[in-house]
């Protein structure tokens, strides 16, 4: 891309002219979300894309996020700046082995988080985010056998928090796994006020430390409204931007994963950048296409999800 050229300036004007919508998740670089019409938590982009009348939607986040849109508005162009963001935790549920693993517990009802593919939402019954799984856990009797998938930590933690005994799919987020207990606490130590604020695909004990566990906006929410002034925040650090902007005049302090050479950098999400944004929607490429088969049955549980939260 030209260097000269105002990215910002020539984003709005293509948004305009093509009738665009720019939907992005907080982990994406500040300059995305500065530009985006809405940034959200995967719920909030979910409703987001269910609602908008744009003819176009660029979706800044990762492969899953944009199939969900995609689904929702088998219509309209969908557009990922980087087809290659794709997300380690989707990738830990082929849904070849799932479908295996399914078979073997018939009675049971399965819910799925939506960092999966469309393979796997076909395979479910309902669609959760880390902001609504336990409410949609606690909709069902107390009885129902419940395959939860594809996030063993939040399947964990919703199962805590809800006394259920949910059979849990073995995946796991490689960012959140990073998250080092002995470093936080350690931070704790040295700065004693400050509030820990994790997301729930972390591990039990780093869980353990947290005084509040939420999806991102769950997080960037209780940081504005808290009467505290520090915090240290147990997640990808694209939401510190959010957090900053929101707060400015509060401290968080990014926690550290558990070795020198790892950062708390989504490696799928920062694939997208403002100049691959700019081209992807002068040149409408990279589009997400789905068959019609695939986006009807990946569909059903997306739409309980959403008249669930509704
Ligand atoms: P939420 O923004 O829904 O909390 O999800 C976090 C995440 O890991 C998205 O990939
Ligand atoms: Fe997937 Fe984790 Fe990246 Fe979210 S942060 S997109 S769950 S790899």
């Amino acid at each position: 891309v030209d260097p000269t050229i105002d990215l910002f300036a020539a984003i709005q004007q293509l948004k305009k002219e093509k009738n665009a919508i720019i939907l992005a998740h907080y982990y994406q670089e500040p300059d995305i979300q500065d530009i985006a019409d809405f940034i959200g938590d995967s719920l909030g982009l979910a409703q987001k894309a269910q609602s908008t009348d744009a003819d176009m939607i660029v979706f800044a986040g990762v492969h899953f996020m944009a199939e969900t849109a995609k689904i929702l508005n088998p219509h309209k162009k969908v557009l990922l700046p980087d087809l290659n963001a794709g997300c380690s935790l989707s990738d830990s549920a082929p849904p070849a082995m799932f479908k295996a693993f399914k078979d073997k517990h018939p009675d049971h009802l399965v819910i799925t988080y939506i960092n999966c593919s469309a393979g796997m939402k076909a395979l479910s019954d309902i669609i959760c985010t880390s902001s609504n799984a336990q409410q949609i856990v606690e909709s069902l009797p107390k009885d129902q056998k419940i395959i939860f998938a594809p996030d063993k930590n939040l399947g964990a933690w919703i199962n805590k928090q809800t006394g259920r005994n949910m059979v849990l799919w073995n995946g796991a987020c490689m960012v959140h796994e990073m998250f080092s207990y002995e470093k936080i606490t350690k931070l704790k130590v040295r700065h004693p006020q400050a509030k820990v604020l994790a997301h729930p695909e972390c591990e039990a004990p780093v869980l353990a430390l947290a005084d509040y566990i939420g999806s991102t906006t769950g997080i960037l929410k209780y940081a504005e409204k808290s009467a505290d002034q520090t915090f240290i925040v147990v997640t990808e650090s694209g939401i510190l931007h959010q957090m900053q902007k929101t707060s400015p005049h509060k401290t968080f302090i990014p926690a550290p994963p558990n070795n020198a050479c790892a950062c708390n950098d989504c490696p799928y999400m920062k694939l997208n950048t403002l100049e691959k944004l700019y081209l992807c929607m002068q040149y409408e490429l990279p589009e997400v296409t789905m068959d019609a088969g695939l986006i009807a049955a990946a569909k059903k549980p997306i739409e309980r999800m959403l008249q669930i939260s509704a």
